[in-house]
């Protein structure tokens, strides 16, 4: 069971690099007026065939079988479920796919979002021609952040460069801290 909703989010994504997908889009949503968290990850990979889906999101099917099904989207989908929430995905081939999943925001069994920081970096330091948006919404509040916006911003310094990176983690920390209201970055509830 995997601790952190951020490391489920490293794995959906990883789900979207290895469909390949240029373009990453990677949306949370905390609303407490409503006690929903949302996170929802959209790509333009190669899509997952209706007759797929079902196969893919099936546990039954993912942990009979021992062909190469895999337990990624299965586990967070056990998650949310265990978190009074869902998953769901839509596909089309050759489009792109989505994965949405839903959790009670106070449900005692809803795993912390964790460092999403961390998650942004990983995926940026490996796959440097990835773009990814990131929004992050927190009641009124909002974060949006965009790797082309910051390559444009760079005029030509490698994303990659260690030090560019180690700003770009502290920058990552520092804003999501701030529009989820936690007055101290380190705590990633
Ligand atoms: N974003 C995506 N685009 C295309 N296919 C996907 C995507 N996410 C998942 N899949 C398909 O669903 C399968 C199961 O995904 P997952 O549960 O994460 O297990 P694994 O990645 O270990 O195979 C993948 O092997 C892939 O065929
Ligand atoms: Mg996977």
């Amino acid at each position: 069971m995997m601790r952190e909703l951020s490391l489920h989010i490293l794995d959906i994504a990883q789900n979207s690099i290895r469909a390949g997908a240029e373009n990453l889009d990677i949306r949370i949503e905390e609303n407490c007026c409503e006690n929903i968290l949302l996170i929802k990850i959209g790509d333009d990979g190669r899509g997952i065939e209706k007759d797929s889906i079902e196969e893919v999101m099936d546990p039954f099917v993912t942990t009979r079988t021992t062909r190469e099904v895999g337990l990624g989207l299965s586990l967070l989908q056990e998650t949310a479920e265990s978190s009074g929430g869902s998953l769901s995905i839509d596909s089309e081939p050759g489009e792109g796919t989505a994965v949405t999943a839903r959790f009670k925001l106070d449900h005692l069994d809803r795993p912390p979002l964790g460092s999403l920081a961390d998650t942004l970096i990983s995926l940026i330091a490996v796959n440097p021609d990835l773009e990814i948006t990131y929004r992050h919404q927190k009641d009124g509040d909002c974060f949006d952040f965009s790797t082309e916006e910051i390559k444009a911003e760079l005029q030509g310094v490698d994303i990659q460069e260690p030090g560019i990176l180690k700003w770009l983690e502290e920058y990552l920390r520092e804003n999501i801290a701030e529009v989820r209201g936690l007055s101290h970055p380190v705590l990633n509830l």
